[in-house]
């Protein structure tokens, strides 16, 4: 009778512990099962090349959407405080419509991330001479990589799977002479949605001349899922000084102070509470369009920026490796553009903070350098974590 029970206690058990390793099991499925990378076709550009739409899921629930057009983030869901997910990127449901007019939603940004004076520069005595196709205050510049910059061009993908994150690796080489940029250059752009909710974007690049190389991403950010303009997003800059521009917002080459001025953000401050100022830069930027110099020794990794936003509590974090940061508040959005789900994006809807060298920086010795030369690895991260308060 006794080792009959005894038996039946034993069976039991190896039952219940069965069933404990098969839940537990399920969990770490459940928990696999909810990171995922999915590929989908995302249409045909005009000359027949096949875009690819990559969508990421990390364990938490968030989601990225990146396509292989321009390597640009179509859109990212995070939660709010309450755990609503909300798209929090501007953008276009379609891709004739990133084709047809796009002022860099989502995009990477290549070779140069914003501008060169008169669209020229030297290294070693070499001139240069980019194409000019931007003209703020009237006054020519080349922007972003030119007339076909990174945001235009069609990545090769991969996917790649981490413990923690999922991604996509892009390739990308930029031939000798393109944009009127020297050397070939190879590019690769890592994004990774990991488990901290974090969107990872890792740079590479080497080349086989010297150049000139400053790679950024210039996601348009609204945290309140693209609902209203941006200015009540309270925004910290971990900047004790910016780089000051002319008419044609081109650095003058100081390091000003923000010290009792408009610009200093080193206390979180509503992106509209002084937008409207008579301060010149403002004048000159049609509201903020700055380069920030970041608080930090060479390249180790700091907090660069941090927004908050008071209706949803969503926060998102900026860590980066690189020594300037690009505070843009959507100025140039006038309503003309309808974008996702038929939202018009309005004047300042969105705002862009581009981890960066800083501006023209190939024409200011004083600046960082910018210049890559054959041998050399050109490495950075930038890293958006999305939390609530
Ligand atoms: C950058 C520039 C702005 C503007 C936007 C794109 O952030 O600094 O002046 O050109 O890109 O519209």
């Amino acid at each position: 009778m006794l080792t009959r029970k005894l038996r039946l206690v034993g069976i039991v058990v190896i039952m219940v512990a069965v069933g404990t390793m098969l839940s537990s099991c399920t969990e770490e499925k459940e928990a696999k099962k909810k990171m995922d990378i999915e590929v989908k076709q995302f249409g045909t550009t005009p000359d027949g090349q096949k875009i690819q739409l990559y969508t990421l899921r990390n364990s938490k629930g968030l989601k990225a959407e990146i396509m292989t057009y321009g390597g640009i983030l179509v859109s990212l869901q995070v939660p709010d405080s309450q755990g609503n997910m909300g798209d929090i990127v501007l953008g276009y449901d379609n891709l004739d419509d990133y084709i047809k007019n796009n002022p860099y939603f989502g995009c990477i940004v290549g070779r140069y991330g914003n501008r060169i004076a008169k669209g020229k520069f030297s290294i070693d005595g070499k001139q240069y001479s980019l194409a000019t196709n931007n003209d703020p205050g009237g006054i020519a510049c080349h922007l972003h990589g030119g007339i076909k910059g990174f945001d235009k061009v069609v990545w090769k993908a991969e996917p790649v799977e981490q413990k923690d994150a999922v991604g996509v690796k892009l390739s990308y080489l930029s031939k000798d002479g393109e944009e009127g940029y020297p050397g070939n250059l190879n590019c690769t752009v890592t994004y990774s949605l990991t488990n901290n909710n974090e969107l990872k974007i890792e740079y590479l690049a080497t080349t086989d001349k010297p150049t000139a190389v400053n790679l950024t991403h210039h996601s348009y950010f609204n945290l309140t899922g693209c609902e209203r303009d941006i200015l009540d997003h309270q925004l910290m800059l971990n900047a004790d000084k910016f780089t000051p521009t002319d008419a044609g917002l081109i650095p003058t080459g100081e390091l000003r102070s923000v010290k009792d001025t408009v610009m200093d953000f080193t206390q979180p401050a509503a992106i509209g509470a002084r937008i409207n100022s008579d301060y010149e830069q403002i004048k000159f930027g049609g509201g903020y369009d700055h380069n920030w110099v970041l608080n930090k020794q060479g390249d180790e990794m700091t907090l660069a920026a941090e927004v908050y936003e008071p209706t949803t509590g969503r926060v998102v974090e900026v860590h980066t490796n690189e020594p300037g940061i690009q505070f843009y508040s959507g100025n140039f959005l006038d309503g003309t553009i309808t974008g996702k789900a038929g939202k018009v994006y309005n004047h300042r809807y969105g705002f862009c903070l581009e981890a960066q060298h800083y501006p023209d920086s190939p024409n200011q010795p004083n600046f960082p350098s910018t210049v890559l030369r054959p041998g050399q690895k050109y490495e950075t991260t930038t890293i958006y974590r999305f939390s609530t308060k």
